[in-house]
């Protein structure tokens, strides 16, 4: 049987998004049927109905949920129906390349649901492999992690991307320590999340970069030690400065630009890591003189998802947040109902909004 919901879907480039009755299967081998509670606006959301991904249109659009699991197909073992769960977008595949090598954060084969959601019978594009700005959505199996079911589904939801990007960018990619020096380009959802990462792996000195004032102050209850106004100071200048003239250990680049790529770059010491996480058109180039890239040591290292592992780390971030050591409610800005997205996305766009976060109502 087919479920008919509701769900948010862009149809064409640059189109504002629709909210269209669509039509999901029951799961079928290996896949589960999960009732969506809440999922975050992410800029990547954007960047799909901008078409800055690829032109699979029509998207089904959402990909930062926590649901209820309401059916589990054939040969589902780690999820039953009534399990609280975050959806992730890196079901991993045990057997690919990278897996075999004891390194699944990198799975090359990521698993997402076979049968597809449809839109008037013709295939949805689910963002990321998700799809959850939809009363229900169709994923793997192996894409429900299961958490406490104590937690508040708007907060948690946003491990499912943004925040674990950010976090993981930190924390996994990064590899901050307490002695570290962190510079934060871009103080969204995903750069904030990344300060909060580093304030939990104890780093020393964490300044954060942004245009916009409202976002420095936000940067700074997440635990920035400083901010820096990129558009009233040279950054780098002032990254330079706050690190007795050296430049940051790690500088996180969390807008996809790729202008801020080479500040970036230029604003970390010799031997520095630059951590590159938001997420660029097909259309951007970095250019940097190579005897630099050389000359200055160090690595320049793109992180997918924060390198996390959904079974290992949402489960890991449930529990900090539950004991009070980081505020995931911090990052929801306001609830909307499933009709308010392409609002949503201009409040994001004009800086208004950490995230913007779906409840789906009745779903509790
Ligand atoms: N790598 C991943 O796995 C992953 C996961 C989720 C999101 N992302 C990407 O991360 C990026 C950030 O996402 P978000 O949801 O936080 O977006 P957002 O739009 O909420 O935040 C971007 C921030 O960058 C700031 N900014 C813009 N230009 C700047 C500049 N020149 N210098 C300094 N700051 C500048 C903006 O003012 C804003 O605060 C996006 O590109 C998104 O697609 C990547
Ligand atoms: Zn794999
Ligand atoms: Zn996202």
């Amino acid at each position: 049987m087919a479920h008919e919901v509701r769900a948010v879907v862009a149809t064409a480039k640059g189109e504002p998004v629709r909210v269209e009755t669509i039509s999901v299967p029951d799961p079928g081998r290996g896949e589960a049927l999960v009732r969506v509670q809440a999922c975050g606006v992410c800029h990547t959301d954007l960047h799909y109905r901008e078409g800055g991904i690829n032109d699979d249109f029509p998207f089904l659009l959402g990909h930062e949920a926590a649901g209820i699991v309401e059916a589990v197909g054939d040969d589902v073992t780690d999820i039953a129906p009534g399990d609280f769960v975050v959806l992730n977008w890196r079901a991993v595949c045990g057997e690919c390349r990278a897996c075999k090598r004891g390194r699944p954060h990198l799975c090359f084969a990521t698993h997402n649901a076979t049968q597809k959601m449809t839109l008037d019978g013709v295939e949805l594009s689910p963002a990321l492999g998700i799809g959850a700005f939809a009363e229900k959505t169709l994923v793997a199996a192996g894409q429900a992690t299961k958490v406490d079911p104590a937690a508040r589904p708007e907060a948690v939801g946003l491990l499912g991307c943004g925040v674990m990007a950010g976090l993981g960018a930190a924390i996994n990619t990064g590899q901050v320590g307490p002695a570290d020096t962190v510079a934060v380009f871009g103080c969204g959802g995903v750069g904030d999340a990344a300060i909060a990462g580093a304030r939990i792996a104890g780093a020393r000195t964490i300044i954060a970069v942004d245009l916009d004032a409202r976002k420095l102050e936000l940067a700074s209850s997440f635990g920035a030690t400083h901010t820096v106004d990129a558009s009233q100071v040279d950054p780098v200048e002032a990254i330079r400065e706050l690190t007795g003239g050296f430049g940051a250990d790690i500088v996180v680049e969390a807008v996809g630009n790729p202008k801020v790529f080479e500040q970036a770059f230029h604003a970390r010491d010799l031997a520095g890591t630059v951590v590159q996480v938001g997420v660029p058109n097909p259309e951007m180039r970095i250019d940097i003189p190579m005897i630099d890239f050389f000359g200055r040591g160090g690595a320049l290292k793109p992180s997918w998802y924060g390198d996390c592992l959904p079974s290992r780390d949402f489960p890991l971030y449930t529990d900090l947040y539950l004991q009070g050591r980081l505020d995931l409610d911090a990052f929801v800005s306001e609830t909307i109902p499933l009709d308010g997205v392409e609002e949503a996305f201009h409040k994001m766009e004009r800086g208004e909004v950490l995230r913007s976060v779906v409840v789906i109502e009745g779903s509790a």
